[in-house]
C-alpha cells in the first residue's frame, strides 16, 4: 500500500472489425477497437487514472467492478460521457491485491455494449502479494471467459436487435452465446511449461454460468476480494457473471507434449470447449503455493448497526415483466439504501429464480446461504449468486467515500431491465 503517484491511461471507444472465427470479420465495439480491452496492470495504494475517449455514436459510462472507487469516477449508470467527449476516472485503489475487471456500465445497455465488447482485465497488485512465492510473470496469466453467439458472416447476434419471434423470451432470462472465448478467442490454446501457473478468470459473461474443471486438482487461491486465507484444492469452480477465482494450476503433474483441456460441465449444449493448454517445454519452478496466503478479517455481524432486505424477484413493470428489487425497477434518483460510512450492515438477498447480485463500492463477506454458514474461512467478495428461491446473508463495511452507488444483478439483461438499486453512503 501506499507506493503514491499516479498512473495513467487512455481508453478509447471505438468501433472496429477484429477476427475472432477463422477468416471471418467481426465488427466490434472496444476499448481501443480491441475486444477484450487492453489488461490494465495497477499498484494498491497508487492512483490510476483513466482518460475515457468516446469515439461511439453513443452515450457510454465505465466502471470498474470490484474497485473501492470514490462515487464521481465509479460509473454510476447515469453518469454518461456523451459521443465526442471523454473524461477521467481516477481509482485510488486504496485496497488489496486483487483481478478486477472494467466494463461499460450504461443504464439500460449494459448487456449489449458488454456484449459487442466492451469489457477487459484490470489486476491489482500489492507488496504482501509479491512477497508469496506463487507463479507470477509470464506464469501469471489473466483470461476473460465469456459467451457471445454469431451469424454465419460472423457478425455478433444479439437478440434484441434482431426482433425475431422469441427474442423477449431469450432476452427474459439473460443473453446466452453458443461459442465460449476466452481473451476473445474460441477455444485457443495457451503453451505452457511443466511449471506451476496463476490462471485469473474473470466471468465476464452477460448471463452464463460456468462449472470450470480440467479433470485434474485445481488449487484456488484467490477470489473476487483478493487472496483467500488459505489455497483451497478443487475439482471445479463455479463461476458466476461478474465473479473471479485465482486458480493455481501445476502442469508438472503432465507430460511435455501432453495437452490438458479446461471445460465447462454447466449448462447444456456444445457449450462445453473453453481453452486448451499444450505443455510443450520443461522449466525451472520455483514457484509454490504457501499453506497461508493472507490475513482475512473475519467482519462481525453482530456489530452490525443495520439489517436490510433485498428481494430480488420478477414483477409487473410498464405493463410487462420485468426484474425488480424489493418490488421497484430502477430509478436512478430513489435511494433504496442509506448506510453511514464506518457502519457494518447485514444484507439479506432473496431471490425467486437465480441472480448473481453485485455490490459497488465495498467487498463483503457471505455469513450464510440459506441459514448455513459456508465452509471454510470468510472470504471477500463483491459478486455472489444466488441460486432459485435463496436467501443470502452477506456483511460488509461501507469505508472511505460517501456518495451514490448501486447493487444490481450482474446477469446483464436482469440489469438492463431494471433490477439494480442505488444506495447512498451518507
Ligand atoms: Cu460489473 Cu455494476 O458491475
Ligand atoms: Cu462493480
Ligand atoms: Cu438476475
Amino acid at each position: 500500500r501506499g507506493t503514491g503517484g499516479t498512473d495513467f491511461y487512455e481508453l478509447t471507444e471505438r468501433a472496429a472489425e477484429v477476427e475472432v472465427l477463422p477468416g471471418l470479420r467481426t465488427p466490434i465495439q472496444g476499448y481501443g477497437g480491441t475486444f477484450p480491452g487492453p489488461t490494465i496492470q495497477a499498484r494498491s495504494g497508487r492512483r490510476t487514472a483513466v482518460k475515457l475517449i468516446n469515439q461511439l455514436g453513443e452515450p457510454t459510462v465505465l466502471h470498474l467492478h470490484g474497485g473501492h472507487t470514490p462515487p464521481e469516477s465509479d460509473g454510476f449508470p447515469t453518469d454518461l460521457v456523451a459521443p465526442g467527449a471523454s473524461r477521467e476516472y481516477v481509482f485510488p485503489l486504496e485496497q488489496r491485491a486483487a483481478t478486477l475487471w472494467y466494463h461499460d456500465h450504461t443504464m439500460d445497455y449494459t448487456g449489449p455494449r458488454v456484449w459487442r465488447g466492451l469489457a477487459g482485465m484490470f489486476v491489482v497488485r500489492d507488496a504482501e502479494e509479491e512477497a508469496l512465492p506463487l507463479p507470477s510473470g509470464e506464469r501469471d496469466v489473466p483470461l476473460l471467459i465469456c459467451d457471445r453467439s454469431f451469424a454465419a458472416d460472423g457478425t455478433l447476434l444479439y437478440p434484441a436487435l434482431g426482433g425475431r419471434p422469441g427474442v423477449r423470451e431469450a432476452y427474459m432470462g439473460g443473453v446466452l452465446g453458443d461459442v465460449i472465448l476466452v481473451n476473445g478467442a474460441p477455444w485457443p490454446e495457451l503453451r505452457v511449461a511443466n511449471a506451476r501457473y496463476r490462471l485469473r478468470l474473470c466471468n465476464a459473461s452477460n448471463a452464463r454460468v460456468y462449472e470450470l474443471a480440467t479433470g485434474g486438482p485445481m488449487v484456488r487461491v484467490g477470489g473476487d476480494g483478493g487472496l483467500l486465507a488459505a489455497p483451497r484444492t478443487v475439482e471445479r469452480l463455479r463461476l458466476a457473471p461478474g465473479e473471479r477465482a485465482d486458480v493455481v494450476i501445476d502442469f508438472s503433474a503432465y507430460r511435455v507434449g501432453q495437452r490438458v483441456e479446461l471445460r465447462n460441465l454447466a449448462g447444456e449444449g456444445a457449450q462445453g470447449r473453453v481453452m486448451r493448454f499444450a505443455i510443450d517445454r520443461p522449466e525451472r519452478d520455483d514457484s509454490a503455493v504457501p499453506p497461508r496466503l493472507s490475513a482475512v478479517e473475519p467482519l462481525d455481524p453482530s456489530r452490525a448497526k443495520v439489517t436490510r432486505d433485498f428481494a430480488f424477484t420478477s414483477g409487473s413493470m410498464h405493463g410487462g415483466v420485468g426484474w425488480l428489487i424489493n418490488g421497484r425497477p430502477f430509478d436512478s434518483e430513489r435511494m433504496e439504501a442509506r448506510p453511514r460510512l464506518g457502519d457494518i450492515e447485514v444484507w439479506r438477498l432473496t431471490s425467486d429464480v437465480a441472480h448473481p447480485v453485485h455490490v459497488h463500492l465495498d467487498h463483503f463477506q457471505v455469513l450464510s446461504v440459506n441459514g448455513e454458514r459456508p465452509s471454510g474461512p470468510p472470504e471477500w467478495k463483491d459478486t455472489v449468486e444466488l441460486r432459485d428461491a435463496q436467501t443470502v446473508e452477506i456483511v460488509t463495511r461501507f469505508t472511505d467515500y460517501r456518495g451514490r452507488y448501486v447493487l444490481h444483478c450482474h446477469n446483464l439483461e436482469h440489469e438492463d431491465m431494471a433490477m439494480m438499486a442505488a444506495f447512498e453512503v451518507v
